[in-house]
């Protein structure tokens, strides 16, 4: 598959960082098409962590992680609560046609958040991505009920070593 290279230590820079950030202590957390759910090497103490991707070879080896093998679209319709909304490494399949992409991603992001309106939503992507369609500008127009976030950049090697990340408040 074409982003085995998130799923690599380098990458996990993004994690690191948001571990930093945000307290994860007693919180229902989600993470949108989570893949292998790496965030969860760097965090403790949560009260639930539900995840979904399409590909079950992804599925995270960890009885803490609730994960679903399901498209996001239904994911979106199954998930219920959430303090803390996550979504790493958009790909821009709702600006691209890509076989390896999520055409609703970030549609099925908007669901969840208007749905149970967490107080902190995660969203990221390659520089290179979002320079080119913009995508995370775009959801967080949509989510404007919360706060714009600071831009966090993280260097790197490569193509998509070089990552833009925003962790929105809600107002
Ligand atoms: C760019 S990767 C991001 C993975 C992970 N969030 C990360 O940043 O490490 C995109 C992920 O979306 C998943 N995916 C693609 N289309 C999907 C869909 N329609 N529904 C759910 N997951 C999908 C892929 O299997 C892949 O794990």
């Amino acid at each position: 598959m074409p982003w085995e290279y998130l799923q690599t230590k380098e990458l996990d820079k993004r994690f690191i960082k948001v571990a930093e950030l945000v307290d994860f202590k007693n919180k229902h957390i989600v993470d949108l098409n989570g893949g292998s759910c790496r965030l969860r090497l760097y965090i403790d103490g949560f009260t639930s962590y539900t995840a979904n991707d399409i590909y079950p070879s992804y599925a995270p080896d960890d009885s803490k992680i609730n994960f679903h093998c399901e498209d996001d679209s239904m994911f979106a319709d199954r998930v219920e609560r959430a303090d803390i909304v996550c979504l790493f490494g958009h790909g821009a399949g709702d600006y691209l046609a890509s076989p390896y992409e999520s055409p609703t991603l970030s549609e099925s992001l908007v669901r969840i958040v208007k749905k149970t309106m967490p107080e902190t939503v995660v969203i990221e992507a390659s520089k290179k991505y979002e320079d080119t369609f913009g995508m995370l500008e775009d959801l967080k127009r949509e989510l404007f009920v919360y706060d714009t976030g600071i831009k966090h950049e993280l260097s790197g090697d490569g193509e998509y070593g070089d990552r833009v990340l925003y962790i929105l408040r809600l107002k």
